[in-house]
Order: C-alpha cells, then structure tokens, then sequence
C-alpha cells in the first residue's frame, strides 16, 4: 500500500461484516461513521480501523473510493478491550456516571495492547511529515506511542464523547496514562469548551502538563485544546430528502400511520438516549388525556448495539416492557400508541421517516454532540417539524431555536412534548428556518476544515 496524506484511526471502519448482502457488509452504527465518512471521501486518505467482528484482520482493501486498513481483534480483545475497558469503564464514566464504571486490570492490559497495535499500524502507512487524525474513547494512549514511533507526524485527537469534570474523571485507576496518551497530540479536539476545560484541567492537576485551558506543554511538548463541534454534511441530507423517492415514502409512512400526529425517536439502543423518559413522558400525556393514541403516534427505531454489554440488555428489556405497557393500556384497533422498531434502517428510509414526522425527540441523558438533532433539521427543507432536545446533547449549544427539555423532568418534558406539537404555524416555521441555517452553516466540512487547519498551524 502507498504511504497516505491522512491517515483516520478509529476503532470502528465505516463499514462492518455481515452475514447479509452487499459483499458481507454493512454501515457501522453510530455518529462517528456518520461524520467521518463524507470527510475522508471528499480528502482522500486511510482509515484505519476494526470491522466489527473477532479474528484475524482482513486484507486492506478500496471500497467505493475509500481506502482502508482493518485492524485485528481476537476474541479476548473484543471482550477485554471493547467490552470491558471502552463499554464498561470509560463509556458510563464519561457519561455522567449515569451507570457505574468498572476498573478491571486484565481490561485495561488489554486496552494499552490494542493501543499499540493501532499506533503501529499507522506508523507503518503515513508520509513523512504528514498528519494522522486518531478518534474517540477506544484510542486514547495512540497519540503518545504514535509520537514515539514516528515524531516526524503531525497528530491529531478528536474526542466525539463528553469529557467528565475532574471528580469523576479521577475515578480512573490509570487517570494520569491516559492523560499522557493525548498529550501525546499536537491538537486535542472536544465536542463543547466545557469538555476542553474539563480536560485540560484534568492534564494540570493529574498528569503535570502546564499552561492555559487551550494551550498545554507537558514535557516541552505543546498540545493545543479547543472545541470542534461535530456536524453532519447537511447537503447530502437536504439532497436525499427532495428526492422523489423519499418524499413518495414519507407520505406512505404519513399515510400508513392513518394521518395521526407523529413524534419520532431515532437512536443507538443506549441508555444515554433517554429512550425510556420520553416514552413514559409520553404516557403521561395520555394517561392524563392530554393526548389520544387515536389522534398521536410515537414511533421509536432503534438500532442494536453492544448487546452483550449486561447495561445495554437491560436497557432494551426496559424498553420493550414500557412500549408493551403503553400499548397494552392505551392503544386502539388500527391505532397503535407506540411503533417501535429495533433495526439499522438504510439512509433513504431515514430522510422519509424524518421527513414525515411532525415532532423529533431527541432527549438523551448525557451526549457529546447528537446527530440526528441535525439530520432532522437538514431532512426539513420543507420548513415544517418541530425538533425536541435534551439539554444535555452537545447540540443544544447550538440549536437554541429547538424546544428544549430536561429529560429527567418527565412532567416537564411531556409538557414541552405537547407544546411542540401544538406551536403555532408561523413560530414553527420560524424556529426551523433558523436551525436548518446554523446546521447548514455549520456543517462537518467546515468541522473538518477547522480541525486540519488547527493541526496544520500547529
Ligand atoms: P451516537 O454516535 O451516540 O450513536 P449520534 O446521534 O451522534 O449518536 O449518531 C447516530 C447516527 O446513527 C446518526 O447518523 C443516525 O442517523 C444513525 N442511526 C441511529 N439510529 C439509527 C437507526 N435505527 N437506523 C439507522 N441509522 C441510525
Ligand atoms: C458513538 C461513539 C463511536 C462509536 C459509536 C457506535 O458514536 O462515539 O466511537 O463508534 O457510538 O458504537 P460502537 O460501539 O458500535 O462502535
């Protein structure tokens, strides 16, 4: 293979094995995937990555344009490393705790050894001189050993997760290494400030580094901290909604759906979505006859994702009790209260589910940045829609015009649900006009070049 410009690492590779058509792949879950493919299409590069099954690593390959370097993990990194050191430690922990991080020493072994694995495969595949970009929570120790291998390199580290204040960052058994790990980076890219602060103070007070909250020297080396917050190509969005296509399957889906008012929830089965407080939001908007299952539909389509994590069936056992409860005691003939679909759905029939929803609930407890908050407003060049969001999505920082909530607020969040419902026509209008301008405005192009630009300077 040629030695590359760019070199992306993640642990995920845009797409995954499967047992199912297209060659035996499949798009891999998730935001990251999402924003990072249209980048690398459009620049050209590597990417380097796992493709989602245990064993030996296939064989670089060009798919559709993209070039790709798989990296191997065997079954006991596949529970150790991603299972239990990603899934299971640093997962809940960056995620306000919301379930209870476990340390476990084989775990965290097995993290440092697949670290060293991804480091040496991109020392091996990049230019002199030239820049590679490492992402998120599974390759936190790769920009140090990279540095070490190859100091020739630029290197880059974007974190699409939350950064948690320094108290319970501090947890960690191995805090002060994976500190170092990205100090090892030139730039060390965050979803908001806050995570950049909550870093860089974490790099002060734990691991030694000196300097400002956007500029840190840890042993002569100097590492810049900013936010970049994620985006999506919204014009690919907005593309693929006009089409005729997707618009004649929104109307079906309205149609389908009997003409009812519809809230849609669109996520990663994850308990960070905040999936089980909308819905019972929602029952509590018809237990007290605010709202009928004759007149009001709640469709929830979620994909399977790390399900033998124990948090995550649990999780979906939770869900799939309250939707039963909700429909068993509510529902009509021909007038089901909640859809629920556990399932990827290809990007075509997403436009037209977005596009065909009069409400999007996007409420998760604790989220780096959430996508579909923006996939949704790109898809609505129909100006209609109306977006509900957690305060707690990175995304609220910017589409203030959003009907925002508080999702452990059920009372108060199935009020703002009601409301969003109901905005006069004209306010509708005007909210999303403004958060299809920012989104548009915004979009991962400008993310990426913002990033690249940084790193270049540096
Ligand atoms: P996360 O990265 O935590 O999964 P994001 O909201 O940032 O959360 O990104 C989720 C991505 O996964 C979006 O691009 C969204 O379209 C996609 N996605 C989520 N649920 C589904 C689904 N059921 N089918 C297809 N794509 C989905
Ligand atoms: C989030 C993470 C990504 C991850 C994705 C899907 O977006 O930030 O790094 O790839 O979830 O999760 P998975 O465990 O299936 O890769």
């Amino acid at each position: 293979m040629p030695k590359h410009q760019l070199v992306i690492m993640a642990n995920r590779l845009p797409l995954k094995r499967s047992g199912r058509g297209a060659g035996g792949w499949e798009r891999s879950p998730g935001g990251l995937v999402t924003a990072l493919d249209p980048v690398l299409r459009k620049r050209g590069g590597l990417w380097i990555g796992w493709d989602g099954s245990p064993g030996r690593p296939g064989r670089s390959m060009e798919h559709e344009g993209l070039k790709i370097k798989p990296v191997g993990l065997v079954t006991k990194d596949v529970e150790h490393f991603y299972h239990g050191f990603c899934n299971r430690t640093l997962w809940p922990l960056f995620h306000d705790a919301i379930r209870p991080a476990e340390f476990n020493a084989s775990w965290w072994e097995s993290y440092k050894e697949v670290n060293d694995r991804f480091a040496r495969a991109a020392a091996r595949h990049v230019a002199k001189r030239r820049s590679v970009w490492v992402h998120d929570f599974h390759l936190m120790l790769v920009p140090q050993m990279l540095r070490a291998l190859r100091p020739d390199l630029r290197i880059g580290y974007f974190l699409h997760i939350p950064f948690p204040p320094e108290e319970i960052f501090a947890r960690v058994p191995w805090r002060a290494e994976l500190v170092h790990g990205l100090l090892g980076a030139d730039v060390v890219g965050f979803q908001t400030w806050k995570d950049a602060q909550n870093f860089s103070r974490a790099a002060r007070h734990l691991a030694d580094a000196e300097g400002t909250d956007a500029r840190l020297t840890f042993h002569g080396h100097k590492v810049r901290v900013n936010s970049f917050p994620i985006s999506i190509d919204a014009g690919e969005m907005e593309r693929l909604a006009q089409t005729a296509a997707v618009q004649r399957r929104a109307r079906e889906i309205k149609a389908r759906l009997g003409g009812r008012r519809m809230f849609l929830g669109v996520d990663r089965l994850d308990y960070t979505k905040g999936i089980e407080s909308r819905l019972v939001a929602f029952e509590q908007l018809l237990e007290s006859d605010r709202l009928s299952a004759e007149r009001c539909v709640l469709v929830q389509v979620a994909v399977p994702s790390r399900e033998t994590v124990p948090e995550y069936a649990q999780t979906r056992t939770r869900i799939e009790q309250i939707v039963g409860r909700i429909n068993g005691e509510f529902s009509h003939p021909g007038s089901v209260a909640v859809h629920y679909f556990r399932r990827n759905l290809g990007r075509e029939e997403l436009a037209a589910w977005y596009l065909a929803a009069d409400v999007m609930l996007v409420t998760p407890l604790c989220d780096g940045m959430n996508l579909v908050a923006k996939e949704y407003v790109s898809t609505r060049f129909d100006g209609g829609g109306a977006l509900v969001l957690s305060e707690f999505a990175g995304a609220s920082h910017e589409l203030r015009q959003a009907v925002l909530v508080n999702p452990y607020d059920l009372e108060g969040m199935a009020t703002s649900m009601q409301r969003a419902l109901a905005l006069p026509k004209a306010e509708q209008r005007f909210r999303m006009s403004i958060l299809r301008m920012i989104v548009k405005r915004h979009d991962v192009e400008e993310w990426s070049g913002n990033f690249l630009g940084a790193l270049e300077e540096s």
